[in-house]
């Protein structure tokens, strides 16, 4: 197995936000376990007859639009939001994309001098809770694709697999998971380990999915992390003290890790590493700061 993946060339920035395309909304369903204090959305977009259109890849993001314009009296900023689905798309043929938002919904907490402490009035975030409101038959404003590192290796099939992903870090990961199980051409027959880290049981992301592809593919693992309820383990809590389990999948030079989440994610992950002796091929030192390798991919925010 080699130690160095590589990666596809993918399309990037076809669309800017200067000259945003026009999406359609297909659906938009809760994609939680179960009742949740969040909510979070699949959202399915419309993409064809847009350079979108057969031109994303799993692992990659688009940009949103919304509407209006912000408290400076300019249009709102493009934010970001990951492909969960395969590159084939939702509809097979490229021209149906899908997100998973997160509705930002908060009291508000000053952010600079300049805000009232004492406003504590209801805070929604512009685009996620437009987002999560988008109906079938909505225009909606996209751009992209974004992103060229966060990526399914050239050759799939030569590696193994480790995802880590915590709440909405595992768009990403649905759309990887089935590119690897569910392709045309047959399941890949690699070791595939997904470690989904979220508050409550009802907090799980697109838990029926996964549990019926561990069913189906042996090579398919999937481990919840819950950090609010029975033993409340973070992700690299449950890594570390299942080491017996995960060693011989980080120890194998072919697999690569994938982590997707909250910022400060990968910290867990990297002491867990250093401590069990298996940092090599994953971190390299840069000036005494622990880096990750091109075997071990993030995308924290
Ligand atoms: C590559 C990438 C992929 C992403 N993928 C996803 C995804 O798949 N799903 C997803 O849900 N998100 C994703 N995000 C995050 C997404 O881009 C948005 O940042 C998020 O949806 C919030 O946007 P918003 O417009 O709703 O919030 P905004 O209106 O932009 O509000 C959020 C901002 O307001 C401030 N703020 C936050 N809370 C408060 C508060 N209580 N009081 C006062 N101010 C506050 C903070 O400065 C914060 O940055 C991704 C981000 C990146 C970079
Ligand atoms: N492509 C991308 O870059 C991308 C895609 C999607 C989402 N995101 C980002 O991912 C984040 C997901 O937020 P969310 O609100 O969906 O998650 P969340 O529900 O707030 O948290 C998910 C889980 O992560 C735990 N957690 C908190 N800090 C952690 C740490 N340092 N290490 C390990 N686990 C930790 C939480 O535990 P407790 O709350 O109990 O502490 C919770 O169990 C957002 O910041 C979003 O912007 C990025």
């Amino acid at each position: 197995m080699p130690d160095s993946p590589t990666f596809p060339a993918v399309q990037m920035g076809l669309v800017r936000p200067k000259a945003p395309v026009v999406g359609r909304g297909i659906s938009n369903e809760l994609c939680l376990k179960g009742k949740s204090a969040s909510f979070i959305k699949h959202t399915v977009i419309d993409v064809s007859d847009t350079p979108l259109a057969g031109n994303f890849r799993a692992g990659q993001s688009f940009g949103v639009l919304a509407p209006g314009v912000d408290d400076a009296g300019r249009p709102h900023k493009v934010r970001l939001y990951s492909i969960a689905c395969p590159s084939w798309g939702e509809d097979g043929e490229a021209q149906v994309l899908s997100t998973t938002p997160k509705r930002v919904i908060d009291e508000f907490v000053p952010q600079s001098d300049a805000d009232d402490p004492a406003d504590h009035s209801l805070f929604l975030g512009v685009c996620s809770n437009y987002l999560c409101d988008l109906k079938a038959g909505d225009p909606v404003a996209l751009t992209g694709p974004q992103g060229k590192r966060f990526l399914l290796p050239h050759d799939p099939d030569i590696h193994n697999y480790l995802f880590i992903a915590t709440g909405t870090g595992i768009a990403p990961f649905r759309g990887m998971i089935m590119e690897l199980l569910m392709r045309p051409s047959g399941p890949s027959g690699a070791r595939i380990d997904l470690v989904m880290g979220a508050p409550y049981a009802t907090d799980l992301l697109y838990d029926p999915l996964f549990v019926e592809l561990a069913d189906e593919y042996p090579n398919f693992n999937y481990h919840t992390a819950l950090s609010r309820e029975g033993d409340a383990v973070y992700v690299s809590d449950l890594i570390t003290r299942n080491m017996d389990y995960f060693c011989p999948l980080l120890a194998d030079p072919g697999t690569l890790i994938y982590v997707c989440g909250i910022e400060g994610m990968e910290r867990g992950l990297f002491k867990a590493l250093v401590e069990q002796d298996l940092a090599e091929g994953y971190l390299k030192n840069h000036n005494g700061t622990a880096k990750p390798t091109a075997r071990c991919l993030l995308e924290v925010y």
